[in-house]
């Protein structure tokens, strides 16, 4: 096991954050964590990372405890949501800083041999001398990516990372990073907000909230079967009853009528607008006494405003199965599931 996190707590002036965090996670592995702004996302990382001493609990890394290691001698690397170039300094040797001081010091011929290297391998190979204003967003983050990875850090943090970008350039770079991230078998922890990118990034994903981790497993498990309504909410499309998960793709939308079909059940909504999207129309609806929204698509046409049934069978209600919050990344604890 690559990172081992147990019973971790942290609390500023008396306020938890989060009281008993417990992950494990595989070499090679990519997990993408998301939750609601100010769960502790960055306060996880941090603590992984050194910059931040939790209050109790342990972090293992290779089977070394180093809850109380100084950052500068983890490996471990945090990557920002800003790529925090020197800007005076050209990416050649933006990228090298880390190779100049501390154990991982080099001559400065070897360290221009990495930094050139690793460029290459981030399409950047013809910028080494340019300066970081000289470039695009886009291509500071991977100069940012560059550094953070010529350290051969064992587990790399990601804060975010791409969220100063815009949404086109997003979802370039998400694939190319993690084709990358991949391609050299690297360990990560992924911070993001948007779903669809956590499910892109991740093996894994860790839906976290209020101090715990709510459910983890891989990406189409959480979202087909999230275990809890918070789950349901952050991560899943449909909509949630108190006790169980109704998925988008199970709703019909039909105009209203009071004709009653067996096995099949009724729920009033409002049209409240449509969208096309991959060849298909898709209404976003409201629904008034759950005070919930739901997209669903449907070839039929509706209008805005419109009052509808949405319709669906008994049988495919899918009941909550509450479970605690510990998370294990093996595969054998996935398959014990
Ligand atoms: N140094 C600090 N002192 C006091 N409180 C802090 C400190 N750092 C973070 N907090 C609090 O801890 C909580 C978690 O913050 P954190 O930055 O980890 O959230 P987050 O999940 O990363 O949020 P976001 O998605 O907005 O980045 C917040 O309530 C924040 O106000
Ligand atoms: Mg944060």
């Amino acid at each position: 096991m690559l990172m081992k996190v147990e019973n971790l707590a942290i609390s500023y002036n008396g306020m938890t954050v989060f009281s008993d965090l417990n992950v494990e996670l595989e070499k090679g592995k990519i997990m993408s964590l998301v939750g609601p702004s100010g769960c502790g996302k960055t306060t996880f990382l941090r603590c992984i990372s050194g910059l931040t001493s939790p209050t109790s609990g342990t972090i293992q890394l290779n089977g070394c405890d180093i809850t109380k290691t100084k950052p500068e001698e983890r490996p471990v690397v945090l990557m920002f949501q800003q790529p925090l170039l020197f800007p005076h300094m050209t990416i050649l040797q933006n990228v090298t800083y880390g190779l100049k001081y501390g154990k991982r010091k080099l001559k400065k011929k070897e360290r221009e041999e990495k930094g050139l290297a690793i460029l290459e391998k981030v399409d950047l190979g013809s910028h080494g001398e340019r300066y970081p204003h000289q470039l695009s967003g886009g291509q500071q983050q991977r100069v940012a990516l560059a550094r953070a990875l010529i350290v051969n850090p064992d587990l790399l943090l990601l804060d975010e990372p791409f969220s100063s970008l815009d949404p086109s350039l997003r979802s370039s770079i998400r694939l190319w990073v993690k084709d990358f991230l991949k391609n050299e078998g690297v360990t990560a922890l992924f911070v993001t907000h948007d779903r669809e990118e956590a499910m892109i990034i991740g093996d894994e994903i860790a839906v976290m909230k209020d101090g715990s981790f709510q459910q983890t497993g891989a990406p189409e498990e959480v979202y087909q079967n999230p275990k809890s309504s918070t789950v349901a909410e952050m991560f899943s499309e449909g909509v949630h009853f108190e006790e169980s998960f109704l998925p988008a793709n199970q709703l019909t939308i039909r105009p209203v009528s009071n004709l009653k079909v067996s096995d099949t059940e009724t729920i009033r909504a409002v049209i409240q607008y449509k969208v096309y999207k991959y060849g298909h129309s898709f209404y976003h609806l409201h629904v008034p006494s759950l005070k919930q929204n739901v997209v669903v698509s449907s070839s039929q046409l509706f209008n805005d405003g419109d009052h509808v049934d949405l319709t669906y069978l008994r049988s495919s209600v899918q009941p909550f199965h509450n479970e605690q919050s510990t998370i294990y990344f093996t595969d054998k604890a996935r398959q014990s599931r």
